[in-house]
């Protein structure tokens, strides 16, 4: 039976990959790596530099897909993601009927943890609802979260409560909860510019594992217009970010 692994690839440093994932890499047969177009060419050339850093033998293939873009119009947000993902699903079931034999491997390397703000697993949970033969195994990777926390040196959480993990789209409705603590994912809004900054404090990080690796910290009412203006020219300079 076709086999297709989901690898977590860490968010942003190769040294991030586990040796369950390095193992993994050196069973794959056809990698699917995504082309996002121009701005986002760093990831998948970063992608491939990982498959020829780790992966020892010379017999893997990659290829190469492009990925359907997202409505940002029309019907509920739900409904427009729905579609979305029917379109990668179609997309995915090409490739992985079309690129691998019966007995073949094939991969998706996932940035940061796939259980996280990722739809690869539910695209392959798609396939299997529609009756497709594949085993598929998930490795775990080094999520944003853990490189952030990692690199301020701090817990996300306090002793025995609770951490909001969240997007910048959700933020503001997560805080009306009160949580102790948040992460923020996803966040093209700088959605901390709306919290009412009365004693919080941030831990922001963009780029993070990367040379291009920028972190502030502090009392959030101090630091927040900082952030909004480094972030600014970053993006400016890479054409892309990814902040948290
Ligand atoms: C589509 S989600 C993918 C998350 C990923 N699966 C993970 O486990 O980190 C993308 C978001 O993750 C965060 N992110 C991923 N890589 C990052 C990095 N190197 N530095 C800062 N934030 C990052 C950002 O919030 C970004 O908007």
């Amino acid at each position: 039976m076709r086999r297709i692994l989901i690898i977590g690839i860490g968010a942003g440093n190769p040294d991030y990959l586990t040796v369950q994932a390095v193992k993994a890499l050196n069973q794959v047969d056809v990698f699917f790596v995504p082309d996002k177009g121009a701005e986002k060419a760093a990831l998948q050339r970063y992608r491939i530099e990982i498959c020829e850093r780790f992966i020892e033998h010379p017999n893997y293939r990659i290829v190469t897909f492009n990925t359907p873009r997202r409505a940002e119009a029309g019907g509920s947000y739900t409904a427009r993601v729905d579609v979305w993902h029917a379109e990668l699903a179609a997309e995915v079931r090409r490739l992985v009927f079309g690129e691998l034999s019966e007995d073949q491997c094939g991969a998706f390397l996932v940035w940061g943890d796939p259980s996280l703000y990722d739809s690869t697993l539910r695209l392959i949970e798609r396939l299997l609802d529609e009756g497709a033969r594949v085993e598929f195994d998930v490795i775990p990777g080094i999520s944003a979260i853990q490189a952030l926390a990692a690199r301020h040196r701090i817990s996300l959480n306090r002793i025995g409560l609770p951490v909001l993990i969240t997007t910048g789209r959700r933020l503001t409705e997560g805080m009306a909860s009160q949580p102790d603590d948040v992460v923020v994912m996803l966040d093209g809004e700088q959605a901390f510019s709306r919290v009412d900054s009365h004693d919080h404090d941030i831990y922001w990080g963009a780029y993070l594992g990367t040379e291009d690796e920028i972190l502030i910290a502090g009392k959030l009412s101090d630091v927040a217009g900082k952030i909004v203006a480094e972030r600014a020219k970053a993006r400016e300079k890479h054409g892309w970010i990814m902040d948290t």
